[in-house]
């Protein structure tokens, strides 16, 4: 129709009205809730931003005990549930894992997946947020060949899932406290970002009234792909190949100027960041905070240091006005620890889950949502009849 605007990519169309995250990409500002990303960074904990994302507040002592004591008793799979990681192949990604045993969980919980229930969706926001590093640990339990271990819920919410990852039955697992604590940082960090690819997929297809599980799984293909979350890994594939030829930034560089078979540099650019990402800001810190604790120190930091310092003088990346983005340094980061590259966006989606569930409950408690339906520019052949199968 006449009233139809033609925005490929969404790119100036505001798709909901949210009270959840803010960005001002120019000013290169991010706040959950209000509260700066900076100042839940550095003293706020994942859980506790979980809880701010979803409920609107910053919980009480006693309502953070309470979230995660819930959390806690539902980290457990069904039983049947292990069975699943079986059938995959061993070199299966676990993006494709996760997001396949994310819509499997549901399952299990038939009776209670009604979103306008509000019970129902408060035990599907619980059993998400305690299953899913449940599922990601397994998926990579099973591409090395050892056994799955239950979780222990003495632990906290990321030492759990680290150990469920690194741990192995015979030994006990001392979990290393910065470890912890950077990771649970980076989740921080992921936890929301607005209306980004993920999560306007979760809003489209919670717009349905499918239910959160069938949401969240989507979300999780959608952030499965490169320009997405898949960038961590894609970063990370990147420096490992310009080390491999030698380690020359500049040629590299060149061949993302000449466009050369869609050369990209992996980790910059960002649809709303058109200044600084200052999620990158706060990574890069803690990149070389945790790789200049190591031993060895991991010549990929210098690489992306290196890519750093010449994209950001060069003018093809000024004029378009390209910086590191979240994705650019977290790999080195999840490598120092220990993670294989293909874990990376697992790791990412794991800090997104509660900005997928805060907004899919805003959206299914939003009267002005609509199904989401956009129109198109049909391009097509104008009406011509039908020729017989013989007559082609
Ligand atoms: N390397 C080289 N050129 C780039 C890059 C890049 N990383 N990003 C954008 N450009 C160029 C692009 O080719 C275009 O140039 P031209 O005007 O000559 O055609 C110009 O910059 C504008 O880019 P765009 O593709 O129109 O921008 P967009 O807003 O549609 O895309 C993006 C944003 C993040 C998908 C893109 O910058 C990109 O592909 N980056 C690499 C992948 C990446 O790091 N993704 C992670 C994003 S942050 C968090 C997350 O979602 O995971």
């Amino acid at each position: 129709t006449g009233m139809t605007t033609y925005d490929p990519g969404f790119v100036n169309t505001a798709s909901c009205s949210s009270a959840i995250t803010y960005i001002d990409g120019d000013a290169g500002i991010l706040r959950y809730r209000g509260y700066p990303i900076e100042q839940l960074a550095e003293k706020s904990s994942f859980l506790e931003v979980s809880y701010l994302l979803i409920y609107g507040e910053l919980p009480t002592q006693q309502q953070l005990t309470e979230f995660s004591d819930r959390i806690r008793r539902h980290s457990l799979l069904h039983e049947e549930m292990r069975r699943f990681f079986d059938g995959f192949p061993r070199d299966a990604h676990p993006m494709a894992v996760l997001s396949s045993a994310v819509s499997a969980i549901s399952t299990f919980y038939q009776d209670s997946l009604d979103p306008f229930d509000s019970e129902h969706v408060e035990m599907s926001t619980i059993r998400l947020m305690a299953k899913v590093p449940t599922i990601a640990s397994y998926a990579y339990k099973k591409s090395i060949g050892q056994p799955l271990l239950y979780p222990d819920n003495s632990l906290g919410y990321v030492e759990n899932f680290l150990r469920m990852t690194f741990g192995v039955p015979a030994e006990p697992y001392e979990v290393d406290p910065v470890m912890a604590r950077v990771l649970d940082m980076l989740f921080v960090l992921h936890a929301d970002h607005e209306q980004n690819c993920s999560t306007s997929t979760v809003r489209l297809v919670g717009s349905s009234n499918a239910n959160l599980f069938a949401s969240v799984s989507a979300g999780v293909n959608a952030l499965f792909g490169p320009l997405h979350g898949g960038a961590n890994q894609a970063v990370l594939e990147m420096l490992e190949k310009i080390q491999a030829e030698g380690g020359d930034v500049r040629s590299f560089v060149r061949k993302v100027k000449d466009k050369q078979d869609g050369v990209k540099l992996m980790g910059f650019g960002h649809r709303v960041y058109k200044n600084y990402d200052p999620r990158a800001a706060i990574v890069k810190k803690a990149a070389q905070d945790v790789l200049g604790r190591m031993a060895k120190p991991d010549p990929m930091l210098d690489i992306a240091m290196q890519l750093e310092e010449i994209a950001l003088a060069d003018d093809f990346f000024v004029s378009r006005r390209l910086y590191p983005n979240v994705d650019f340094y977290t790999g080195l980061i999840y490598k120092a620890m220990g993670f294989p590259t293909k874990m990376f966006t697992v790791l990412f989606a794991l800090g997104r889950l509660p900005g997928w569930i805060a907004q899919w409950r805003e959206m299914i408690n939003d009267p002005e949502t609509k199904i989401g339906r956009p129109r198109q520019i049909y391009t097509g052949s104008a009406e011509r009849d039908y020729t017989a199968l013989t007559d082609r």
